[in-house]
Parts: structure tokens; C-alpha cells; sequence
């Protein structure tokens, strides 16, 4: 297994270059089903979850072909042949459920693996499943999987609500709409970049949508889509980080230049929270410039679905707040326990502790480098964050975790100052 050994106090200094966004980059490889023929994506973080998701459209018959060094991957669904995604790759990753979607309407039928929880608690699937009855599935369950069939092959569409919003099933049944007879609508449809940006990339392969952006989304269902060449958007919630982590790490004589992101997916609540801590934005080119204060303000927060504050941001916030002089507080409304880096931070010398959906954060105390333990993706991340800014060395054990979500992180952050190495260990070795 590998681990991160992060040295803190260097400051961060220089340039971060965003990579395109894994949870859009998903749901563009789950669209070329719905066509026979090459459909070239470009702007694909080379990203374990991109790996996984590979093998499971292979599964399919699905050709799938990744350049990492170019992030270009083209998929071609000519010799599509089985509606099926099995429990061993599902397992791995939850999006892989996307395929309900893309299977009904390809073949209008699907055996799906139910993806079951994840390291921070129960994630439902239940309004993916009222979708696709919605548009005329039959839908049952069978030993772990579900079981979905179109009567006549072929789904009919039709109108859905989705409460809460969620980006997955919003997702999911644009997915299993395009290629239905009528039309379909989703009220209180999630409108969070990924979400935008993907419904783009169904009107370019022929599906007729109106309302994307709003609340109410109309799909058209076709005949037939076409093959496309597509580009990614950046990866909003690396931005963010990186953007944190100039605020936390960088100097105030020194700002950091962040290229490739785009602010606009970040959502204003998280922009304003942010220059409300001190830290300067500024305009350079291409990219961004962040200017650290001199001091960090405490800024309390509340996650919310955009345009409100991301949940995937709060976890790195936290950092963020432990380093002001101050006390504040992180809401969390869209997962109430994803706090599972609470209890490693402590360990660090954080002084955050959890209050029901709250965790309440006293900053300024020293944080120590000690050895750590990565739960989920973005838990890994503050991990990482609190070891560039501790005394001493932080071991961050299990980044396996990472490695699904930011593309050679520890390669960027050395190319910017920071002391930070990649060693493997043996997880059941003894203590020296
Ligand atoms: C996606 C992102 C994830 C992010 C989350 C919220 C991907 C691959 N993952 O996850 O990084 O943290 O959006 O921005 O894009 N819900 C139900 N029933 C359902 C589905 C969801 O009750 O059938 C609830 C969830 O428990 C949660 C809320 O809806 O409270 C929003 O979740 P959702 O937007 O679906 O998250 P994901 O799409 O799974």
C-alpha cells in the first residue's frame, strides 16, 4: 500500500494546474452508450474511479480506449452486446450505478449491482429507482442487484420529483430519457456543474433539452443519438482545494497561481466565504491569483446543493478554520456525518469536535504531523492539507483513497514547495 510523508512549514509557492473533473468526466463515458460509434472526450483526469469505470463499460462490449498522458479517451459502443454491471466493479465505485440509466435506455433492460454505503454512512438510491419506474420501468430487486426492464424494449419517459435534488439521479434519468419515446421531466433537478455540463454534451449527441441550469429539466426523448467529440470541464472541487490550500500554506508577499479552474463552478457562496477569510482573489490570465493574509479570519459555514456551499469543500475547510485565530463552525446539510476526518485531525491537535451535523472548530492551536489514516476521498485530502501546515512529519496512511479522486496530487504540490514524498509500507508490519 502507499502512503503520503508530508514535512510541514514549506510555504506553498508558484503555480497548481486544475485537471479535468472526475464526477463529470463519469457520467460523459456513461452518454457514449447511448450511441454506436467513436465518442472522443477529452480534459479526463488520468484517475483510479476513471479506471474503474472503464472496466465497467467494458463489461458491456464497449471499446474503451484512455491516452493518460494526452487525457483523451475514446469509447465506442458499436459492439455493444450485455446490459449488465456485476457487483465486483460496482462495489469499487457508487457512480458505476449511472449504468442503470445508460443500459435501460440502450437496451431497455438492465442488471445493475445496488452499490450499497459508503465509508461515511448510507447513500440511497431510492430516487434513481423512482426514475426509472417514473419512465416506465419495471423494477425489482434480485439478490443485490437491480433488475429493470422497459416493456416493449423501449422506455416511454415520463415526470419525475426528485426530493432532495441529487445530482446522481437527476443523472441517471436524463440518461435512461434519452433514448425514450416521449418526453420526460425532472422537477427540482439538480443544477450543480457536473450536472450542466453533461446535459450539454446529450444535446450535442441529438437529445432535444430545455431548462438545464433550472430546477425543471425537459428531455426529448430520440430515435437515435449521435457519436461526438466532447471536452471536460475542470475539476471544481480540486480548484477549491488548491485554492485553500494557497490560503493555509502560501505567503502573503507570494500569491499562488492557480490555472485551469473556473470560478463560476465554485458557486458564489464559496467565493464570498473565502475572500470573507482574508485571502485575495485576483484575475491573472488564464488563471488565479491567491494572495494568504497576513492573518485568516474564522468564517463559518453550511453546506448546501449549489449554488450553496459543496459539501466536498468541507472537509478542507476545516484546515482552513483550524489555522485562523477564532472559532467557527462547518454545517454540514447534505451529508450530516460526513465527518470521518474529524477524529484524525484531533489526533493532529486540531480542536474540532462534532455536534450533530456541526462540527464547531477552535483555530490557532499548533498542528502536529503524526501518523494519519484516509477514510474517504475528500476526508484524505484535509489530511494532506493539515500535514503541509504541521510541525514535523505526517505519515497519511491508505491514500488509496486519493489516488481515486486527485490526479498526481503529490507531484503538484512538490513542483510548488511542498515537502511531500510517496513511499510504500506495509500495512500489518510492526512498529519499529
Ligand atoms: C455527487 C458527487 C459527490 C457529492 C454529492 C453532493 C459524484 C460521482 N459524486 O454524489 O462527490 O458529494 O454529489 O454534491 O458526482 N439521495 C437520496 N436518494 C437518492 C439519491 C440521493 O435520498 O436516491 C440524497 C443523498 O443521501 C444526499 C442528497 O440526496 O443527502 C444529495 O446526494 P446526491 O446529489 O445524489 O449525491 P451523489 O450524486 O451520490
Amino acid at each position: 500500500m502507499d502512503k503520503l510523508v508530508i514535512r510541514g512549514g514549506n510555504p506553498l509557492q508558484g503555480a497548481l494546474h486544475v485537471s479535468g473533473s472526475k464526477n463529470t468526466a463519469l457520467p460523459l463515458m456513461a452518454a457514449a452508450i447511448l450511441t454506436d460509434g467513436p465518442v472522443e472526450l477529452t480534459n479526463i483526469p488520468d484517475l483510479k474511479d476513471i479506471d474503474t469505470f472503464s472496466r465497467v463499460i467494458q463489461v458491456t462490449g464497449t471499446s474503451v480506449n484512455f491516452d493518460p498522458v494526452g487525457h483523451r479517451i475514446t469509447l465506442d459502443a458499436s459492439g455493444f452486446d450485455r446490459a449488465e454491471a456485476p457487483y465486483e466493479l460496482v462495489k469499487r465505485m457508487r457512480a458505476s450505478f449511472y449504468m442503470l440509466g445508460a443500459l435501460l435506455a440502450r437496451a431497455g433492460k438492465a442488471r445493475v449491482s445496488l452499490p450499497g454505503g459508503c465509508a461515511w454512512g448510507p447513500r440511497p438510491v431510492d430516487l434513481h429507482l423512482k426514475g426509472m419506474q417514473a419512465l416506465g420501468a419495471k423494477v425489482e430487486l434480485d439478490q443485490g442487484y437491480v433488475v429493470a426492464e422497459a416493456p416493449g424494449g423501449r422506455l416511454q419517459g415520463g415526470r419525475v420529483t426528485l426530493e432532495p435534488s441529487s445530482v446522481g439521479a437527476t443523472i441517471n434519468i436524463a440518461l435512461a430519457a434519452a433514448l425514450a419515446r416521449g418526453e420526460s421531466v425532472i422537477d427540482n433537478a439538480a443544477i450543480e456543474p457536473d450536472v450542466v455540463h453533461f446535459c450539454t454534451m446529450l444535446q450535442k449527441m441529438g437529445v432535444t433539452m430545455e431548462g438545464i441550469g433550472s430546477r425543471t429539466l425537459h428531455i426529448q426523448g430520440s430515435e437515435s443519438l449521435s457519436p461526438v467529440a466532447f471536452e471536460n470541464c475542470p475539476d471544481r472541487i480540486e480548484f477549491g482545494t488548491f485554492m485553500i490550500a494557497a490560503a493555509i500554506a502560501g505567503t502573503p508577499d507570494s500569491p499562488v497561481r492557480i490555472t485551469g479552474g473556473w470560478t463560476e463552478h465554485l458557486g458564489s457562496v464559496f467565493m464570498d466565504a473565502f475572500e470573507r477569510t482574508g485571502s485575495v482573489v485576483s484575475a491573472d490570465g488564464d488563471g488565479l491569483l491567491i494572495t494568504a493574509p497576513e492573518e485568516l479570519r474564522p468564517v463559518s459555514v453550511r453546506t448546501d446543493i449549489y449554488p450553496g456551499f459543496p459539501t466536498d469543500l468541507q472537509a478542507q475547510w476545516t484546515i482552513l478554520m483550524a489555522r485562523c485565530a477564532g472559532n467557527s463552525k462547518v454545517h454540514e446539510t447534505v451529508y450530516p456525518d460526513r465527518f470521518k476526518h474529524i477524529p484524525e485531525l484531533q489526533r493532529m491537535g486540531v480542536n474540532a469536535i462534532i455536534v450533530g451535523d456541526e462540527v464547531m472548530i477552535e483555530g490557532g492551536k499548533q498542528i502536529q504531523g503524526t501518523q494519519v489514516m484516509s477514510t474517504d476521498l475528500r476526508a484524505s485530502v484535509s489530511l494532506v492539507l493539515a500535514g503541509m501546515v504541521a510541525s514535523g512529519e505526517t505519515h497519511v496512511h491508505r491514500i488509496y483513497h486519493l489516488d481515486r479522486g486527485y490526479e498526481r496530487l503529490e507531484q503538484k504540490l512538490a513542483g510548488a514547495g511542498i515537502d511531500i514524498t510517496r513511499v510504500s509500507y506495509d500495512e500489518w508490519a510492526d512498529p519499529e
